[in-house]
């Protein structure tokens, strides 16, 4: 594998960002971190999608203009994202001037070669959605069932992307590519809503939508935000129409473009087809994830339960984003739904984080320096009973990855954490010394501290600032590659003194905890 190229959805800026978006980039930044322990390369997109009727009405209710609010909340996105460490290799934003130009060409290609026409046509159209819903679609009472709100009657001339014309190809793909969506179960969805496709509105009359990209060449209509927003994906690289640059042709295809499974549509069916059209190659796969409910009710305005990233930092007092990353991805198998709640999120990292790993290091690493002053002999590095079950954990993490089964990997390195907190039960190192039987004693810890070296890598994506900081301890190399990892790593010699040693991760305050829970 030389080159990793994935992407997320970009995501609307008619708001703040949420933990729903922020799941998204999380699951993206893990993935993009894992695969940077296993190729040299990897490039990670995220950014902001800008245009539309909902960034249009958006910023007249608030009586600024709509770039005024871009530039404000797309700001807050990029804030969120430092905050969460998510460490993303370009953010692009639509209204980007090198982004607006290419779409132009592209859809001027398009014009070109009769994949899009003009039409006169009267449809539903649902804000929310940005996009045209066929009436059987609809809820009992004609709303959209995603926003749950009447789509607006809309009467226009619009250009028209040939969709039908695609319509086998990518039933082919998807049935000779099994692994082109994952989870797997989606794909029978994306065949499903493949039967009654029809071709699709790419842009709006400018009369009703001022606030998008304009069609060149036609200064009555504004291109429409599905093939602007999905676009982002290869401008961002540096495609041209005529002359696409070395970053384009380095990167593309994607190999994992991750999104909801609410856009799933416009990703397996509407982006192959703009691709085939472009004669380009289709991303490797699109992993379609769940969406996180808080305390078991979808997130929405008005039921008034929308959290955002930060506070959750902010109510839990945490110094870094560690543990929030890592409930998020283990909250449920990427493709299902998960869900947000303090108590569990109290519960989880306290159990998995501080009492199981941070414990383990911390009761360890005390120990050598109580027993030898922090020195490891050389008779201590032996035979290690773990080595077996640890490195069988790394290549059983690879395949999670390769599955994209984000969760599975991270509870599968907490399962390794257990394997070692027995040993040491087992064990008893602390009678071992008792009985000064202090060559088995060091054998035990040094044992354990070679796995926390292996242990620290694993657990690096989910949380990059406890890795590190256990890495340190342990003067371990972090930039190691997977495939690398052996159970030799600690050095002998002095390894430590009583004031180097720190806990990796502090409980989460149950006090804290309880007052966010009765604002
Ligand atoms: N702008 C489009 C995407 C264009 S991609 C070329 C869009 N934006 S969005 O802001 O509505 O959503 C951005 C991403 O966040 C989507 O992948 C969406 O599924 C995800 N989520 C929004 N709410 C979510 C949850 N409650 N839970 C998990 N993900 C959620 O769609």
């Amino acid at each position: 594998m030389n080159k990793f190229y994935l992407t997320t959805a970009i995501d609307y800026v008619n708001g703040a960002p949420h933990i729903g978006h922020a799941y998204e980039k999380i699951l993206t930044d893990i993935i993009a971190r894992h695969f940077s322990q296993r190729c040299d390369d990897v490039y990670f997109l995220t950014g902001t999608d800008e245009h539309g009727i909902k960034i249009q009405k958006t910023a007249a209710e608030k009586g600024i203009t709509p770039k005024e609010l871009c530039d404000e909340n797309a700001q807050k996105f990029k804030d969120a994202w430092k905050a969460l460490d998510v460490d993303y290799t370009k953010f692009i934003r639509t209204t980007d001037e090198e982004h607006e130009k290419i779409v132009q060409k592209i859809f001027d290609k398009l014009l070109k070669q009769g994949d899009i026409y003009k039409h006169s046509y009267e449809g539903l159209y649902c804000a929310g959605c940005e996009c045209f819903l066929n009436p059987k679609d609809l809820t009992e009472d004609g709303l959209c069932p995603d926003h749950l709100k009447k789509p607006e009657v809309v009467s226009e001339e619009n250009y028209f992307f040939k969709l039908t014309k695609y319509k086998d190809a990518i039933i082919k793909h998807i049935k000779e590519n099994p692994g082109f969506i994952v989870p797997e179960f989606r794909a029978n969805e994306v065949l499903n809503q493949l039967e009654d496709i029809q071709d699709i509105s790419v842009s709006r009359a400018k009369s009703n939508v001022q606030w998008g990209i304009d069609v060149l060449g036609d200064a009555d209509q504004s291109i429409y935000v599905w093939i602007d927003a999905l676009s982002n994906y290869i401008t961002a690289l540096g495609y041209d129409t005529e002359n696409p640059s070395e970053t384009f042709k380095k990167y593309w295809p994607a190999n994992v473009q991750v999104i909801g499974k609410d856009i799933l549509k416009f990703h397996s069916i509407y982006w192959p087809a703009f691709l085939m059209a472009l004669d380009l190659p289709l991303p490797k796969q699109i992993l379609a994830h769940g969406w996180i409910t808080i305390d078991e009710s979808k997130m929405s305005k008005s039921l008034g339960n929308v959290i955002s990233p930060t506070s959750v930092l902010e109510t839990f007092e945490l110094e870094s984003p560690d543990a929030f990353r890592y409930y998020m991805a283990t909250s449920a198998p990427c493709g299902r739904d998960g869900n947000y709640s303090d108590d569990d999120f109290k519960e989880k990292v306290n159990a998995h984080l501080a009492n199981s790993m941070g414990n383990l290091l911390n009761r360890t690493l005390s120990m050598l320096v109580k027993y030898f002053d922090g020195e490891v002999k050389p008779e201590f590095k032996d035979e290690n009973p773990l080595a077996k079950k640890a490195l069988g954990t790394v290549q059983i993490v690879k395949n999670h990855f390769d599955n994209f089964e984000i969760s599975e990997a991270g509870l599968e390195i907490v399962q390794l954490v257990d394997t070692v907190n027995k040993y040491v039960q087992d064990n008893t190192p602390w009678t071992l010394a008792k009985e000064e039987k202090m060559t088995e004693c060091g054998q035990v810890l040094i044992n354990v501290l070679e796995i926390m070296c292996i242990i620290s890598a694993l657990i690096y994506p989910y949380c990059p600032n406890i890795a590190k900081e256990m890495a340190r301890q342990l003067s371990f190399d972090l930039s190691i590659k997977l495939d690398d990892l052996t159970c030799d790593n600690i050095k002998t010699g002095k390894l430590i003194s009583k004031d180097e040693i720190k806990p990796v991760f502090l409980r989460v305050d149950s006090e804290l905890a309880d007052k966010s829970s009765k604002k």
